[in-house]
């Protein structure tokens, strides 16, 4: 066996995180998302922060991380472009369209990267999906119409459960809850989004079309493939 072959998940994550460096501009303030590639992003930046004037960030939890590292976190109300989004995501098909939202951060995640002129996703390989949908679809939902979105969506084929947390529903950065809709083939990822995002109640749903990636970097055991 190679040394490649013998990466474990982490490894990959290590590896896609330091590989997404290239893309940071210096000088420039950087949008950064949520999740454990993100999380081995953030302890790259480490070595280039010096070069870094402050990021917009898509959670509490990567605020947390980034402040711990010295770079200065600001609100995305303060900011009117970004040129680059370091993002991860829970699937993404060949057109850089992402199901997003696993860590609950997708509505923020989503204006952030609409914020930024390019995205640059880092996963590992087996997040790459010919079609959309094994990943159960998260959807940030108001609390009141979480039962008829479900009905909508078992209108569609897909069983939508409440995502819980220590027994109790999640509650997100935003007061809302999640549904993970389970059972859907995403096939046409943007006229799915632009359906979804106009049901009442919906807040923010965790198919990335509008906001596909411009690049992605998968971390596999031959190393870090760019698709773009
Ligand atoms: C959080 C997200 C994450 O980007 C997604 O869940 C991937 O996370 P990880 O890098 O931990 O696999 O969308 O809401």
């Amino acid at each position: 066996m190679n040394q490649a072959a013998a990466l474990s998940q982490d490894e990959l994550k290590q590896l896609v995180g330091r590989a997404a460096l290239q893309y940071v501009v210096p000088g420039e303030i950087l949008g950064v998302g949520t999740g454990s590639t993100v999380n081995c992003f953030i302890d790259a930046l480490a070595q280039i922060k010096a070069q870094i004037p402050g990021a917009v960030s898509s959670s509490e939890a990567s605020t947390q991380r980034l402040r711990a590292l010295g770079i200065p976190v600001l609100e995305a109300a303060a900011v009117q472009r970004l040129s680059v989004y370091v993002d991860g995501a829970d699937e993404i098909d060949g057109q850089g369209c992402m199901i997003k939202g696993g860590g609950a951060a997708l509505t923020r995640e989503k204006i952030v990267a609409a914020l930024a002129e390019r995205f640059v996703c880092i996963a590992d390989a087996s997040k790459r999906v010919q079609v959309l949908g094994r990943f159960p679809l998260p959807v940030e939902v108001i609390p009141m119409a979480a039962a008829q979105l479900g009905r909508r969506f078992a209108a569609l084929g897909g069983q939508a459960r409440l995502r819980l947390k220590d027994g109790v529903p999640l509650v997100t950065d935003n007061g809302q809850h999640i549904l993970d809709v389970h059972g859907l083939q995403i096939g046409a990822p943007l006229a799915f989004e632009n359906e979804v995002s106009q049901w009442p109640g919906v807040v923010t749903v965790g198919v990335f079309a509008h906001q596909r990636a411009s690049v992605c970097l998968l971390g596999s055991a031959s190393g870090v493939q760019t698709l773009s």
